[in-house]
């Protein structure tokens, strides 16, 4: 019997062997159903022979199965040098970490951030920014207007002018968000995003918006020198306005953004008085300031959803 058991070589062999054994109608079966028959002696043979023999069982099955695992292994052989397969991690859109960037800059300076609709009334995207009808900007070819007569917000101001309303001055904020304009080509998309700061409170001047727009930039882009131009310009909701340029690499000036003291007008339209309050309002595109600082060169691709394009540039 014990080699019997030695010599079986597959696990199904064992287990007929071990069914005619101690199956139901296995010989040990009937042998131990008879021990009360049995005199001491004769039953203390049999009990260890049941024992043997199922150690046995066990042993061998251990074995048949330890060699099926090693003749699997030889067969299956594994390449540790093989590369792994790809890591597929996400990526930040540029965008995003541009703006955390820039709000991790703005916040600690004080301003907090704001969100409004993309679609506005005439009233939050022009009117209240004493942008009076006759204003260029409204010209169909810049402004989506819709058929109930509101319009895709063409510019973030119009959340400075919700933040006035619902907190009066003094205020400290920037807006954020998606504006639209009907241009394109590859520094034009007609959805673009900004980003615009305003400090309204008392005795602000033009220095304040300087000092804050060069730390902010000198941050932004990681450079401890950094030369700033300021030209006068004109937008109907500051006076007077300026625009900034940058010295950017190549010597090059690059126009950064827009800004100015804000227009007592428009500070009457949220009902703060402008004897009282003043300050500085400063705006610029939130895809240039990304495109600039990451080398980017087509406000499109951000905005294509080119899986390869963000692996390559995200972050
Ligand atoms: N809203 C202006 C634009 O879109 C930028 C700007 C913001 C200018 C704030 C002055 C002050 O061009």
């Amino acid at each position: 019997m014990q080699e019997q058991i030695k010599n079986t070589n597959t696990l199904e062999e064992l287990q007929a062997l071990y069914t005619a054994t101690f199956g139901k109608n296995g010989t040990m079966t009937a042998k131990l159903k008879n021990m009360k028959n049995l005199d001491n002696d004769a039953r203390a043979e049999l009990n260890r022979e049941n024992t043997v023999l199922r150690e046995l069982f066990k042993s061998r099955q251990a074995e048949i199965e330890n060699s099926v695992m090693m003749a699997a292994l030889a067969s299956q052989r594994m390449d540790a040098t093989l590369a792994p397969l790809p890591e597929n991690r996400g990526t930040l859109h540029p965008l995003t970490q541009a703006l955390s960037d820039v709000s991790v800059i703005l916040e600690s300076f004080g301003y907090e951030m704001w969100t409004g609709p993309e679609v506005e009334d005439d009233w939050h995207n022009f009117t209240a920014l004493n942008t009076p009808e006759y204003h260029p900007a409204r010209d169909m070819q810049d402004t989506f207007f819709l058929e109930n007569g509101n319009v895709m917000r063409t510019q973030t101001s119009a959340i400075q002018i919700r933040s006035m309303d619902a907190r009066g001055a003094p205020i400290k904020m920037f807006g954020i968000g998606a504006t639209y304009r009907k241009e394109m080509d590859a520094t034009h998309s007609p959805m673009f995003h900004q980003i615009e700061g305003l400090y309204i409170d008392t005795n602000i001047t033009m220095s304040d918006l300087i000092a804050d727009v060069h730390e902010f930039l000198k941050r932004f882009f990681n450079m401890d020198n950094i030369e700033l131009r300021v030209r006068p310009s004109y937008f109907p909701f500051t006076e007077p306005s300026i625009e900034i340029d940058m010295k950017w690499r190549g010597n090059k000036w690059m126009e950064i953004m827009g800004a100015g003291m804000v227009h007592p007008n428009v500070l009457r339209n949220c009902n703060i008085d402008p004897e009282q309050y003043q300050g500085f309002a400063f705006g610029f595109g939130w895809d240039r300031l990304a495109m600039l600082k990451y080398g980017l060169n087509d406000i499109r691709q951000f905005y294509d959803g080119d899986i390869r394009w963000l692996r390559a540039t995200g972050f």
